[in-house]
């Protein structure tokens, strides 16, 4: 029986789970917490009033910490999100503070599950999780540029006119604003997309990806949908074993840092981290962006 609690019923974590409610899914029951309690009371029962035409049944329940003792996956989305003009680097001050609170708590009762991280800044509140909880790197991982190479697939594949789901390309790095695209690797079905679209359009495409959360901030205050679909996603990956690659945040135990890069998702967490033949100029990128969360970290361990 699978439980998933949820530490954090924001815009995010209730995304999240209403899209769980709404897709077919391997999880039993989910279990909330949040500081606010009777806003976890109240989105138990809404959540619960859609079951008798949800695709699955699922339990949802008001959580404690206690919960986690036998919870395969405790996602968070805790914490303070991005205000317009602020970057997401900007955020971690407040949500270090709060990490330290939660993975103590959560390992105070016995978790031995997976962590999956989705609060901002994400490559160091997954490395924070991961050096807090001492658990395997291969239990604990985040979002990291999942969201981002869901962006850049739907900008491709609306370039293209063709489906996003036949689009196979990555953006990697920190989930933030030194993240980047190889181009090198990437094709729309059988062709490379450095053959089908020009430099210039590239940089515009890859641009927009990068300025996404911005834009929607300013628009509407906070993301939240696709991040949610990005979590389900990754939560099916890890209970149906799938062995799927995604670009999720993980441990790079050289760098000793985490960042979005494609891996091999399944029961046992981060099965692996793939082999990736990037060029120089895509080398030297994702080196940088290593060391834009290497120093953000040190600022706060
Ligand atoms: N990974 C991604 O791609 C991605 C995308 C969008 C947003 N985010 C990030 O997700 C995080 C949440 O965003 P949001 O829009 O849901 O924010 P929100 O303000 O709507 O929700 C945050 C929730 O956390 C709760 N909270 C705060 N401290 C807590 C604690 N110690 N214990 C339990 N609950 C606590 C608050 O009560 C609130 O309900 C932000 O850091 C945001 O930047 C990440």
């Amino acid at each position: 029986m699978n439980k998933v609690v949820l530490i954090g019923c924001g815009n995010v974590g209730m995304s999240y789970v209403y899209s769980l409610l709404n897709q077919r899914t391997n999880v039993h029951t989910v279990a909330l917490i949040d500081l606010n309690q009777d806003r976890v009371k109240g989105e138990v029962l809404d959540l619960s009033h859609g079951l008798p035409f949800a695709p699955s049944n699922v339990e949802f329940k008001v959580g404690s910490y206690e919960d986690c003792r036998d919870a395969t996956i405790v996602v968070i989305a805790a914490g303070a999100n991005q205000a317009p003009g602020e970057t997401r680097m900007d955020l971690i001050n407040k949500n270090s503070k709060i990490f330290k609170d939660i993975v103590t708590n959560v390992m105070a009762n016995g978790f031995n599950g997976i962590f999956l991280v989705a609060t901002n800044p994400l490559d160091v509140m997954t490395y924070l999780t991961y050096k807090y909880s001492g658990l395997d790197s291969s239990k604990v991982l985040g979002s990291g540029t999942t969201l981002d190479t869901a962006r850049l697939r739907y900008l491709v594949g609306s370039k293209l006119d063709i489906n996003p789901k036949n689009v196979h390309g990555y953006v990697i790095g920190e989930h933030g604003d030194s993240e980047f695209v190889p181009w090198s690797i990437a094709s729309a079905g059988s062709l490379g997309l450095t053959e089908c679209i020009n430099s210039e359009e590239r940089n515009s495409i890859e641009d927009k990806v990068r300025s996404s959360a911005y834009e929607i901030i300013n628009l509407k205050g906070a993301t939240y949908y696709g991040i949610g679909m990005c979590l389900v996603r990754i939560t099916n990956a890890i209970l149906s074993d799938e062995n799927t690659i995604m670009t999720v945040s993980t441990y790079d135990k050289e760098k000793d840092c985490y960042y979005g890069y494609p891996s091999i998702l399944n029961s046992t967490g981060v099965k692996k981290r793939t082999e990736l033949d990037l060029s120089l100029d895509e080398r030297e990128k994702l080196e940088k962006s290593i060391a834009a969360i290497k120093d953000a970290i040190s600022k706060v361990i």
